[in-house]
């Protein structure tokens, strides 16, 4: 079943962040992340590699920069203090348990009602239900052999981090995303609980939008405990899901 954001939120149930933390600032997604949240209004406290710090110039003295590894407790402990909401970009890159130490970090570190949203890939599956193509798989298997044979990444450690959110009592949300590109907006993206379902078929969503989708989660309530798998909303599936007949006079 396909879900839209755009459907109504109990207004009693949001609650607007006044300072966030964004956990890997500095990369692509990173950096959609604080245009989007420095143009809500609020505070913003960036944390990424000590040689990424220029990455940020163009801010300016708008954003709080905390510098070092994002899988340092310390550091992030810092970063979080005092936070209401915490964004982080959970990447598998090196073979140090980056993902899976940053995730920790930032659950053990957050403070106890803060908002924590995550990214990820499709490939990450909370009940086992996804159904991937035979294509998603043998890419996945391709990827995932070069990367570890290489040193360059570890899947398996994306997948341990998001395990350790899954189990945690927090407020989280993981957000699932498709094949990325850039271009402007196009609008929140729509999600669904499962890859393999129809409206996820086209596979591909704008970075700035998936950026989008995570900030807006901070204030949607719906999305805590989900993993939602998302879709450009003006991809073919997208539109033709949106299109059907009971959607519409739903
Ligand atoms: N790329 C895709 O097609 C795709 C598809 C689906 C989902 N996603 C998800 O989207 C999110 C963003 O991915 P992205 O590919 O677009 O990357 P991105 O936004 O460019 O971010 C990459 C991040 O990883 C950091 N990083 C790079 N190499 C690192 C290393 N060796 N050790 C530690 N940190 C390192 C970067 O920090 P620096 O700025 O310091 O380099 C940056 O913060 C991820 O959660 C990913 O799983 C991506």
């Amino acid at each position: 079943m396909p879900f839209s954001t755009h459907d109504p939120v109990p207004s009693d149930r949001l609650r607007t962040p006044r300072r966030i933390c964004i956990v890997g600032a500095s990369g692509k997604l990173g950096q959609y992340m604080v245009q989007l949240a420095l143009d809500r209004g609020f505070e913003v406290v960036g944390v990424c590699r000590e040689g990424s710090v220029g990455k940020l110039a163009r801010f300016g003295g708008r954003l709080t920069i905390v510098p070092g590894a994002t899988n340092d407790a310390d550091v992030i402990r810092r970063a979080v203090a005092g936070c209401d909401a915490v964004l982080t970009v959970l990447v598998p890159w090196g073979i140090g348990q980056y993902a899976s130490g940053t995730a920790q970090a930032v659950l053990d570190a957050a403070p106890p009602d803060a908002r924590l949203v995550f990214s990820c890939g499709w490939h990450i599956t909370r009940d086992g239900k996804d159904v991937y193509s035979p294509i998603f798989l043998a890419l996945l298997k391709v990827f995932g052999w070069v990367a570890r044979v290489t040193r360059f990444a570890q899947l398996d450690d994306q997948v341990e981090a998001c395990r350790r959110i899954f189990a945690s009592d927090r407020a989280w949300t993981v957000v699932r995303g498709s094949d990325l590109e850039e271009g402007e907006s196009q609008g929140l993206p729509v999600w669904s609980r499962h890859v393999g379902d129809a409206v996820l078929k086209s596979n591909r969503t704008r970075r700035i939008d998936f950026a989008l989708f995570m900030v807006e989660a901070l204030t949607d309530p719906r999305l805590i405990h989900e993993a939602p798998a998302i879709v450009g909303c003006q991809t073919a599936s997208a539109l033709a899901i949106a299109a059907e007949p009971m959607r519409s006079t739903a």
